[in-house]
């Protein structure tokens, strides 16, 4: 079977990169920093392969994006100018932005206009990102090339001993697994049915764009900040000499001390930075990160079986070389040591005060179901039903503002899936009751959910307000493109006149099924005004009642007498 794949390999593709050598010098996307970014989507052409263009996507370029670099607190615009011919979103990952800044499906930027979302930078100093999120085509778009990384600094980071020097010890790898076939990339659409199965020989590894990348490392500690930005895949990282490296950031911000580990799970959406000590390698020598797929449990993409046997994996899975396989990400090729090299690694890095799960308001407990109904969804019921079908125009969830919920994720019993939630960063509690290894016990906004897997998070939506929804979904692309998706609204707490209502707050104590129940129950007898619930599912709220109490839309609340 083995021997067929590489003949099959060879007869598609024309060679498997692995058993090539890695001799591409790594592409480092620019950098924009300041407080006015300004993006442009457009098309282009790209050479994975010298001398074979492929059609591509990017932004200010042909492929990719340049990396944004800010400042923390910083007032910022972004002018993204959208030039691809169709319609497109651009979605700030793991920033706390209002809901109109987040530049979710419902942000949409038409052909030929220029969204400018403006807003302070509230992040902590770690590793972002940003991509496409218009439904349906969020595969698509990322996939022919639109992605790119952001960098955030603050005075917290910027007082450690760590590299930072951009391009020179602190690299943005930005890693994916690719289908090329010739001259095209390929993808596929939620209406394109032929292109999933494509899709699935994804057996092409890029490196901020590099086929075969290579880079030079000076021989000092360098930091690798990287991101999995691929459709489907785990990538189970570690290096070929057997040397452990230090994670010292996950999602949100940097862990309270750098963690040791030998290998390092991240899944599509998930980034880390991580410290690699060259010191002790002599200059001229190399070693390679590499993905060790081999190791991968059954139900990950990317391992032997991508779901649980005896469930066999889908249509031209066992076909892919990467799959159940060790592979090259990038080599280091060691080079001297730079002019002020770092050549520690901390022991501690910053104070992290998780939130402790007595404060949890509530728990919500979603399942991700991918097979039995229409869709594959993330559902608040155990068991799949096409009335939980992705619909853009339903809010599945009402959060209170401030509200501090546990969220109990329950995983496919046969796959994994990589959660992301919007607006918020938090806190991994369990994982099958067990507290997360160190490594996790950071900032996150995503987390990988394995077979059968039971994981809460807690977090605390204290941020913003609004009727636009906020996306929570799975992040392997073509499943958050068939909708295993559902969508949020932060609302606000009310207050009202007491004076002429003689209450002094609604109460809305839970369960409600909607904030207009929980008002309508809180404020029995009494003729409300109610500017607005936020609420999508239901008729506008203006003509209700008749009397001026004015709800407070802004952030913190306060009392109108
Ligand atoms: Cu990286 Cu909702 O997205
Ligand atoms: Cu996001
Ligand atoms: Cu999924």
């Amino acid at each position: 079977m083995r021997i067929f794949k590489y003949i099959l390999a060879f007869l598609v593709f024309g060679g498997f990169n692995d058993l090539n050598a890695q001799t591409n010098a790594l592409y480092i996307p620019p950098t924009l920093s300041g407080t006015t970014f300004d993006l442009n989507m457009q098309h282009g052409t790209h050479e994975y392969y010298p001398g074979t263009p492929t059609a591509s996507m990017g932004f200010n370029g042909d492929i990719l994006g340049p990396t944004l670099v800010i400042d923390k607190n910083d007032d910022i615009t972004i002018n993204v100018t959208n030039s691809l011919g169709e319609e497109t979103t651009v979605h700030w990952h793991g920033f706390r932005v209002s809901p109109d800044n987040d530049g979710g499906p419902h942000t949409v930027i038409d052909p030929n206009t220029t969204w400018s979302p403006a807003f302070e930078m509230l992040n902590n100093a770690a590793t972002y990102w940003y991509h496409p999120h218009l439904h349906h085509r969020t595969l698509k778009q990322v996939n022919l090339g639109l992605s790119g990384m952001i960098i955030v600094k603050d005075p917290v980071e910027a007082a450690l001993n760590l590299p930072r020097t951009y391009g020179v010890d602190d690299f943005p790898l930005i890693v994916q697994t690719k289908t090329i076939l010739a001259d095209t990339v390929y993808y596929f659409t939620t209406d394109n049915g032929n292109g999933a199965q494509v899709s699935r020989l994804d057996s092409t590894v890029v490196v901020n764009a590099t086929v075969n990348a290579a880079l030079d490392v000076p021989k000092q500690v360098v930091r690798l900040r990287v991101l999995n930005a691929a459709d489907h895949r785990v990538f189970n990282l570690g290096l070929s000499n057997g040397a452990n490296f230090s994670q010292i950031a996950s999602d949100g911000g940097l862990l309270e001390s750098p963690v040791s580990l030998n290998r390092l799970r991240l899944v599509p959406g998930e980034r880390a930075e991580i410290l690699v000590d060259l010191g002790t390698m002599s200059v001229g020598s190399s070693l390679t990160l590499k993905s060790y797929g081999s190791e991968l449990p059954d139900g990950f993409w990317g391992a032997q079986n991508a779901r649980i046997p005896p469930e066999g994996s889908p249509f031209g899975y066992d076909d892919n070389l990467l799959n159940g396989s060790d592979f090259d990400v990038l080599t280091l090729n060691v080079i001297g040591q730079t002019g002020t090299p770092v050549t520690t690694i901390p022991n501690s890095l910053v104070t992290i005060n998780r939130t402790p799960e007595t404060e949890a308001d509530l728990t919500r407990t979603k399942y991700f179901l991918a097979t039995g109904s229409a869709c594959p969804q993330i559902s608040s019921t155990p068991s799949a039903s096409s009335s939980n079908c992705f619909d853009i125009n339903v809010v599945n969830d009402e959060i209170l503002w401030n509200a501090t919920e546990i969220w109990e994720l329950h995983g496919d019993p046969i796959q994994y899936h990589p959660f992301h939630i919007h607006d918020i960063q938090f806190f991994i509690l369990d994982r099958d009751g067990n507290p997360p290894p160190a490594n996790e016990m950071g900032w996150k906004d995503m987390v990988s959910v394995g077979p059968g897997e039971v994981v809460r998070f807690i977090g605390t939506f204290d941020e913003f307000v609004g009727t636009t929804p906020y996306m929570y979904h799975c992040h392997i692309l073509p499943h958050e493109d068939k909708g295993m998706m559902q969508q949020f609204t932060v609302e606000q707490e009310l207050y009202v006149d007491k004076n002429y209502t003689g209450v002094e707050k609604g109460s809305l104590n839970q369960p409600y099924n909607t904030i207009r129940e929980a008002l309508n129950v809180a404020f029995e007898g009494i003729q409300l005004n109610i500017l607005s619930t936020g609420s999508h599912n239901e008729a506008p709220p203006d003509l209700l009642f008749s009397k001026e109490i004015e709800l407070i839309l802004h952030n913190p609340p306060v009392i109108i007498e």
